[in-house]
């Protein structure tokens, strides 16, 4: 990791590092009681889980007649074509020293659905050199199964990019807790409502990550967003649904995912599901809240039916840039 890293888990000294170790498992216990229970907790409260298992036989109707109608392979290669797509985004608050500074993200392989994304993923991200690498969630697909299969697949994927200042994840709403232990040992940093800050010369750029939102919200997101430090701010979050309170803390850009793009659209509309509690309007691609700037990638891979319409996947290279 660049030396010039700092965040609130790799402070030094040991009264802090016991400190940090204290909000981790406090996060860790809170996390596992959520994951239990039978609610979502949201920025609205708390909802009832749905149990996606009860759709399943649905789901699979939908499939078979995808099948039939000669539809099903033509939604799996859509979903296989995965490209990286450069984002250039101006920020009116970007430092010089990071002008032109490129950020790699990675959203929602839900590998395990679609195990051959990872093969095409590693092949295109083979040599790929970024600054920073960030991983915005949803790793496996299926919330009953341990997370080890899917993020097995990952690691290759991880390995194949260089990234200068570190590889950054954060969980998403299929990533339960124990996803954590085994990011790390990829030698990722898991942003849990923390931030760090990436230093060049006299400048800094800070990334503030938080747990997902969607179903695991705490007060501690909104805390993470609120108590940052002042200068170019970036949020990485799961979901775009607490894009309004990342606002009003001054971030500068919020990147995030979770929607899939829609998965699958109509030739001549947007998604069909927008899969968001709140923030509906940012369901995908670029989009502006006030002063803040917004991207919710397509992602990589794909929920439910491994199929794609109208929706292409995709490895998002955000390019920051000062104001033309
Ligand atoms: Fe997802």
């Amino acid at each position: 990791m660049h030396d010039a890293l700092r965040g609130g888990v790799s402070n030094s000294g040991g009264d802090q590092i016991a400190q940090n170790n204290d909000v981790r498992q406090a996060w860790y216990d809170q996390r596992r009681d959520l994951e239990r229970g039978g609610h979502n907790a949201t920025p609205k409260g708390l909802v009832h889980r749905r149990r996606w298992r009860r759709l399943e036989p649905a789901l699979k109707v939908f499939e078979r007649l995808l099948q039939l109608s000669g539809l099903h392979a033509r939604g799996r290669a859509n979903a296989l074509d995965i490209a990286l797509k450069t984002i250039t985004v101006r920020l009116a608050n970007l430092p010089a020293a990071f002008d032109g500074y490129r950020i790699l993200q990675i959203s929602d392989p839900h590998l395990d659905l679609l195990p051959d994304l990872a093969d095409r993923m590693t092949a295109l991200l083979h040599g790929v050199s970024v600054d920073l690498l960030l991983l915005t969630g949803d790793y496996r697909d299926q919330h009953d199964d341990p997370p080890e299969p899917g993020l097995a697949l990952l690691q290759p994927i991880v390995a194949a990019v260089d990234a200068a200042d570190g590889c950054f994840a954060l969980l998403g709403n299929h990533d339960p807790a124990a996803s954590v232990a085994i990011l790390e040992d990829m030698g990722l940093q898991v942003l849990l409502n923390q931030t760090v800050s990436i230093e060049r010369r006299h400048d800094s750029l800070h990334l503030t990550g938080l747990d997902d939102v969607h179903s695991f919200y705490t007060e501690a997101a909104h805390g993470a967003l609120r108590n940052g430090p002042t200068g170019c701010r970036i949020a990485a979050v799961h979901s775009a649904e607490v894009a309004d309170m990342a606002a009003a803390a001054d971030i500068d850009l919020y990147l995030c995912g979770h929607t899939h793009g829609g998965q699958i659209r109509l030739p001549w509309g947007g998604p069909l599901i927008s899969r968001l509690r709140r923030c509906r309007s940012y369901s995908h691609g670029l989009w502006r809240h006030g002063d803040m700037i917004g991207y919710t990638s397509n992602g990589a891979g794909v929920a439910s039916i491994p199929v794609r319409y109208n929706c292409p996947p995709e490895v998002a290279l955000i390019v920051l840039r000062r104001p033309a």
